[in-house]
């Protein structure tokens, strides 16, 4: 059975049941900054799942196109893929287990759908712990659809709980299921063992709670379904290939991949293994340019996990022997498999082929200059005994020439050193703290403003901006400030929507020191002096420039132009207003001042 064959069959065999089909949603999540990609079908229904009521009904069928980007490191092997299509079926409010499992069971056996011998069929439910009880309800419906004990398996959480995507959200016990392949096991095989006896292709969640921001589970308003079937990896097993590489979604890329750098596929570990990648790669990159919201690559969000993909491709078609931009054509080879179910990537076919080639071509003088200088400095690194490079090294190689750490990473292996990680990301928060601030973005707004007003809500910002640093942590920095006369809008670097109590605190903190009735005060230095003083400090200044340090007490430390009021005490009491996304992993606060 092919993609495309088990794609109609899941569609048409749901419809059959009375769900509509829904359309799959961008990859890109709307309004939820929890997580950068669509991670699964589940995904886009968050809300629905949460108790709106969905347009479409209550029993709902789609395929979700789905990027996971945490096993990046592994894909090379038989089996990790950053893009995936998701098959799913959700109930909002509607069946909840037994039926759920009944039409599981009927698509995977019959022989008018998937046909899998029951025989081959293994599952595992939730064993219960503490907070909730052991599934019987589900294991009771397995074995009167005919699946003996020894083939339902209670296992723990870690195995048997889905979500959820985020760090709050909706979740479950789940019920998955296992075929097995006929590979000879050992003893420790298991549903959930990963050594390629049983294959995991189906998983029914039975969404019961809502997980909350401090750790907490509140019971939905309504019980949901929402259930996942990897296409992929599906159709792998059911062509019973041993690898996703060898099934018909992957072999066109690969001999197209084949075809321009001479290598064959299957001959060897090494070479099969940068074939993998930058067939992975190169999908996934597809579809983020082609995506509805489409993405260019860039150094920060999904922008920065897209440069990645292609520049990791490169660098694999590299060791293969390209020596010039390539990607582009495997990824015709792309849209034109995928059109169809996603007809964005036809729609957007131009902007994927121009974009990576732009980037690939962008990236190809970057490792020419990197390889260049690691060469330099190879000799000086072998020589090390701990065979360690520094982290301020690594970021050089970042930060002037572009050199991306993962390849670093990966030179360096070559050669039996390592890099110090820590160290690298210490020089760059460091940088990023210092640089990464947008100079025109926070001048902007009322600082030409003198008035009494904007002066006290000037004063507040910077009260903010170190208490969101001891709250959130010292990533928080500046991206943009607007001071009107009603209110001050302070926009910062911070992934998360900030919890209540992480609001809370901010402002007690702010009105603390408020309340301590510090002195403010100014002294002119160089830059240069002001970041050794431990001032924060703004990007687009020379270091030699001279700045004015504002000081609040011993609390904050910040250079900036002014004006400030004299004590914080003229401040009054400070009150967020709003806390919101901004843009891409940038949050934004309003505020006030009340007397
Ligand atoms: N949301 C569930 C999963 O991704 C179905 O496995």
């Amino acid at each position: 059975m092919t993609a495309n064959e088990l794609r109609r069959k899941y569609i048409d065999f749901f419809v059959s049941k009375n769900h509509v089909e829904i359309s799959g949603q961008s990859l890109i999540p709307e309004n939820d900054p929890t997580v950068l990609f669509t991670t699964a079908g589940m995904h886009p229904l968050v809300p629905y799942i949460l108790g709106e009521p969905h347009p479409a009904g209550q029993r709902l069928v789609n395929y979700q196109k789905c990027i996971r980007t945490g096993d990046i490191e592994d894909v090379g092997d038989s089996s990790h893929l950053t893009f995936f299509e998701m098959l799913g079926n959700w109930s909002l409010g509607d069946y909840f287990k037994e039926d759920a499992i009944r039409m599981s069971y009927e698509f995977l056996t019959s022989s008018r759908w998937l046909g899998i011998s029951p025989d081959k069929l293994s599952v595992t439910v939730f064993a219960g712990d503490d907070g909730v009880p052991r599934d019987d309800a589900s294991a009771e419906v397995w074995r009167s659809l005919g699946i003996p004990d020894s083939r339902i398996y209670f296992l723990p959480r870690k195995d048997n709980w889905w979500g959820p995507a985020g760090a709050t959200g909706p979740c479950g016990p789940d019920s998955e299921m296992f075929i097995d392949t006929g590979i000879p096991g050992t003893s420790a095989s298991r549903p959930g063992v990963s050594d390629g006896k049983y294959m995991e292709v189906w998983n029914d969640v039975f969404m019961q709670y809502n997980k909350q921001a401090d750790g907490s589970y509140l019971p939905l308003s309504r019980t949901c379904v929402d259930t996942g079937m990897g296409i992929e990896r599906t159709i792998a097993i059911l062509q019973g290939r041993t690898s996703v590489y060898e099934t018909e979604v992957f072999q066109p890329i690969i001999a197209r991949i084949e075809e321009l750098t001479g290598a064959r596929y299957g001959q060897d570990e090494q070479t099969d293994h940068s074939i993998r990648i930058i067939s992975d790669h190169v999908r996934t990159a597809s579809f983020i340019l082609g995506d509805e919201r489409g993405v260019a690559p860039s150094n920060v969000g999904q922008g920065y996990i897209l440069r990645r993909l292609i520049r990791r491709a490169v660098r694999h078609g590299r060791k293969l022997g390209i020596s010039r931009e390539f990607l582009f054509d495997p990824a015709h080879v792309v849209i034109d498999m995928y059109q169809e179910p996603h007809p964005c990537l036809r729609e957007n076919r131009d902007r994927v082929l121009e974009e990576m080639r732009a980037e690939e071509l962008r990236f190809w003088t970057t490792l020419q200059k990197g390889e260049h200088e690691f060469e330099k400095l190879l000799p000086n690194l072998l020589r090390n005994p701990e065979r360690v490079i520094p982290g301020r090294l690594a970021f050089r190689l970042y930060d002037t020439f572009g050199f991306p750490l993962e390849i670093t990473e990966e030179l360096a292996s070559e050669h039996g050193l390592t890099v110090d990680r820590e160290g690298f990301e210490t020089a760059f928060r460091k940088h990023q703290e210092t640089s990464k601030l947008d100079s025109n973005q926070t001048f902007k707004g009322g600082l030409a403003d003198h008035s009494e007003m904007t002066t006290r809500l000037h004063t507040a910002t910077h009260l903010l901006h170190k208490a969101l640093r001891m709250v959130l942590g010292d990533h928080v920095a500046q991206k943009g400030s607007n001071i009107t006369q009603e209110r001050l809008r302070f926009d910062f670097a911070h992934h998360d929507k900030m919890s209540d109590e992480e609001l809370q605190r901010v402002e007690a903190i702010v009105n603390e020191q408020i309340d301590r009735d510090l002195p403010v005060s100014f002294a002119t230095m160089t830059l240069e002096e002001a970041r050794d003083s431990g001032a924060i400090a703004l990007f687009g200044n020379k270091y030699d420039e001279v700045v004015k340090v504002y000081s609040i007490g011993d609390f904050s430390k910040e250079v900036c132009g002014g004006p400030h009021v004299e004590h914080t005490t003229q401040l009054g009491r400070f009150r967020i207003v709003k806390e919101q996304s901004s843009s891409q992993g940038v949050r934004r606060i309003k505020a006030v001042l009340e007397n």
